[in-house]
């Protein structure tokens, strides 16, 4: 028998960076709770993919090919969902570069897609929530990155961090409503975002990473598709404010 807590029957869910990754598991599991999955990206033809994965499955998925900077996108593709119980606010792009030689647009660019574009899907979503009044589960994905400095990490550490006092303040906002708003910040997961594309180096880093975890692997997708699961489910109905790590235990110092 199912645990009841985790079923999202009669859910509406929306997942932004569906097309890939981690996105695509989180919508992937969502809907095999049983919740309306309501997809964007600006990878259309994933996007597509993913849409097909969930349908072959018997589950119900809408897709919305946008851009997650622009927020005019972003509103008009949250407002076409009837309701809206859980947000997963995913889409993301990795930056690397020293800070002696960051530049303007590199700054620019990762805030765009990584904050502000976080920062538009909770406002969209908790404006429908509320709207609505009908309660809901926002989720934002940070990254380990907000726990450790690390060569190159200052764009896309800083746009992580920015989104970690996001979730914070907004989940003071918002909790008397019945709205809770939590971060995920995963460890070195496999997808393409972390792919090499050269076997050696990444079978390098995967050993290096796996080291670093007291269970000796590196993440995969569905690792965080199921801390996503259960922020968005009632199983989470007291947790709000908070970061969750799912990181294999790399951030200890053992
Ligand atoms: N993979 C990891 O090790 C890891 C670790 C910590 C956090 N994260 C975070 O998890 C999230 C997902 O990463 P992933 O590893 O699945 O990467 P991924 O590259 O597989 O997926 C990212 C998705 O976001 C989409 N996207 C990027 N920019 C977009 C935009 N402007 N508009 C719409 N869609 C856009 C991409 O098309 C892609 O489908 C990101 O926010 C990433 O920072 C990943």
């Amino acid at each position: 028998m199912a645990v009841k807590a985790y079923d999202l029957t009669g859910r509406t869910a929306f997942v932004t960076g569906a097309a890939s990754g981690i996105g695509r598991a989180c919508a992937v599991l969502l809907a095999q709770a049983g919740a309306t999955v309501h997809g964007a990206d600006r990878d259309a033809q994933g996007l597509h993919e993913t849409a097909t994965l969930i349908k072959d499955q018997g589950g119900t998925a809408r897709t919305h090919h946008l851009d997650v900077t622009d927020h005019g996108q972003v509103r008009r593709a949250v407002a076409s969902c009837e309701r809206l119980d859980v947000m997963a606010a995913v889409a993301g792009i990795m930056h690397s570069s020293p800070v002696l030689e960051t530049r303007d647009e590199d700054l620019d660019r990762v805030l765009a897609v990584n904050f502000k574009g976080v920062l538009y899907a909770c406002q969209e979503a908790a404006r429908l929530m509320l709207a609505r009044d009908n309660g809901g589960s926002i989720i934002t994905m940070a990254s380990g990155a907000v726990d450790i400095g690390g060569p190159g990490l200052l764009c896309y550490g800083a746009a992580k961090a920015a989104v970690v006092q996001l979730t914070k303040t907004l989940a003071t906002e918002v909790g008397r409503y019945g709205i809770r708003v939590n971060a995920v910040a995963p460890g070195w997961i496999r997808t393409p975002m972390t792919d090499r594309h050269d076997a050696g180096a990444q079978a390098h880093t995967e050993a290096r990473m796996s080291r670093l975890s007291p269970l000796g692997r590196v993440g995969e997708p569905e690792d965080i598709a199921h801390t996503v699961l259960h922020l968005a489910s009632d199983a989470s109905a007291f947790t709000t404010g908070q970061i969750l790590r799912p990181n294999g235990g790399t951030t200890m110092p053992w």
